[in-house]
């Protein structure tokens, strides 16, 4: 081959580009103690010092950081054929919970999405919007039980339950009973919670005794008990009903003519339960703390509310009219989203910004960061729902934001969340004056996801009339 075409190949381009400005560390743990001490400081502080684009040491392994909307353009959207979900964590998912959409890969994944993207479409929004209302209103029984008692609640703790009972509502219908839907929650949360663990202790040998693992393998066995039931359930009944399993069941994909397995619509529905109940939970925990954090963001969501629905329960046509609950709904997905980091790894050598990534690179879109680049954002630490207004939002880079990340894998659930949120919020208040508890503190816990911790503490005040 002719030297001039080698020195003008992609992969030779990418050989010549320099590599990232590094974190410095310690020997073997390299930023590690320092991540684990300062947390998002850390990571704030680094892009400061070293840039958009640099190398997080992590000891064992490296992770590029990717801090800028243009780099979630370049992997999420121009060059997502080259950045996989691959790597342990995500293969350690895989095994344990199946090929489900956020998993799968290739054109398993494209025929899986074809066949479930419609399924969260407007039409199927206000289908769904009932089922989710009246999940709510079960799901509030803990609020009204402490505010009968004249006892503040914990949010972070109630809001799991609420949001559990939407999802479960929607996927697998109202004819799910009290207790069944109690026994798959509970196995659910447990699976969920283990799921890190989980993937460590899978490269341990089966008789390593480790903490957790049999109640992990019972829990999937209980779900998995509960879930073939109620596909068999759905498919021995004629005529479609309205939840998102059966729907799901009968669907048949436009280009193969194909249709789910058993299997398939399981590893869908667990998986998707688990992409859906906790990051909205967490959202939604972090907007109650900042609402009363903010007392006259407060005050306009409850003009808002009143002057949209007064007493009456929400429905599908009052979504659009409840713009500032969806405004504090994303104010708080900026400034702690639940999905942190949007990880991948590189198939074939790249170049971004000039530097060289190899094959096999984990690289990471660091959305917490993103969503405070000074680029983008005006006071980036403060929590200001009016800059979601269309005037103010007009000019900003538009993946400056990326909570439900973007691309071909952007969050299918990404509208069904916003609505969920929107109603969620709007049924708090609507009921409940809230306000902080002195003294109680709500503090910030890096896990799977960003969640809160010290608990989101609420004093609750009926509303008068309602
Ligand atoms: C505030 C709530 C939510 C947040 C912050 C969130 C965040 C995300 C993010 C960041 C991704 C993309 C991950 C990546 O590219 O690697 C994703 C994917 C996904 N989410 Fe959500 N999500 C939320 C709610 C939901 C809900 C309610 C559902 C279902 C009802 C859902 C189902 C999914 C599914 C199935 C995927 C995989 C899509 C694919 O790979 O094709 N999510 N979510």
């Amino acid at each position: 081959m002719p030297s001039d075409l080698l020195a003008s190949s992609p992969a030779r381009a990418a050989a010549r580009a320099s590599r990232p400005p590094s974190t410095r560390g310690f020997p073997l743990v390299g930023a590690l103690p320092r991540l684990i001490k300062d947390r998002f400081d850390y990571l704030l502080s680094a892009r400061k010092e070293l840039g958009d684009l640099y190398a997080l040491d992590l000891g064992a392994t490296r992770l590029i950081a990717l801090n800028h909307p243009r780099h979630a353009q370049h992997v999420l959207r121009d060059h997502a054929r080259n950045y996989r979900k691959g790597g342990p964590l995500w293969e350690g998912v895989r095994d344990l919970l199946g090929n489900g959409l956020p998993t799968s890969e290739g054109d398993f994944w494209m025929r899986q999405r074809r066949m479930i993207q419609p399924e969260f479409h407007r039409d199927r929004l206000a289908a769904m919007c009932d089922l989710m209302v009246q999940a709510i209103d079960d799901g509030l029984s803990g609020f009204h039980a402490a505010a009968a008692a004249g006892r503040p609640v914990d949010a972070e703790r109630e809001l799991p339950h609420i949001t559990m009972k939407v999802i479960l509502n929607t996927l697998f219908g109202t004819g799910i009973t009290k207790e069944e839907a109690a026994t798959v929650g509970d196995a659910l949360r447990y699976a969920n919670d283990f799921l890190l663990l989980g993937v460590v202790l899978r490269s341990l040998p089966s008789w390593v005794p480790s903490p957790g693992r049999r109640r992990f393998e019972l829990a999937v066995k209980s779900i998995d008990e509960h879930v073939f039931r109620f596909i068999a359930q759905s498919r021995a009944q004629p005529g479609r009903g309205g939840d998102l399993l059966t729907i799901l069941l009968h669907s048949v994909d436009a280009e193969t003519g194909e249709q789910m397995t058993s299997q398939q619509l399981r590893d869908e529905a667990v998986t998707m339960f688990l992409a859906g109940y906790e990051t909205t939970a967490v959202a939604l925990a972090w907007a109650l703390h900042l609402l009363v954090e903010h007392p006259s963001v407060l005050r306009a969501l409850e003009a808002e509310v009143d002057a949209a629905l007064g007493d009456r329960r929400p429905g599908f046509a009052d979504v659009p009219r409840l713009p500032l609950a969806l405004a504090i709904f994303q104010e708080a997905l900026r400034l702690y989203p639940p999905a942190y980091w949007i990880p991948r790894t590189a198939i074939e050598d790249d170049e971004i910004d000039g530097f060289h990534i190899p094959a096999g690179t984990m690289v990471g879109v660091m959305s917490y960061v993103l969503h405070r680049h000074p680029d983008c954002w005006e006071s980036p630490e403060t929590f200001d729902p009016g800059r979601f207004a269309p005037e103010r939002a007009r000019g900003r880079h538009p993946l400056s934001f990326v909570p439900f990340g973007i691309g071909q894998r952007q969050c299918v659930g990404k509208e069904f969340a916003h609505m969920e949120g929107q109603l969620i919020l709007a049924r708090i208040v609507q009921q409940y004056r809230v306000s902080a508890v002195p003294g109680r503190t709500t503090r910030l816990a890096i896990a799977g996801t960003l969640r809160t911790s010290g608990g989101v503490w609420l004093r609750l005040e009926p509303r008068a009339g309602r």
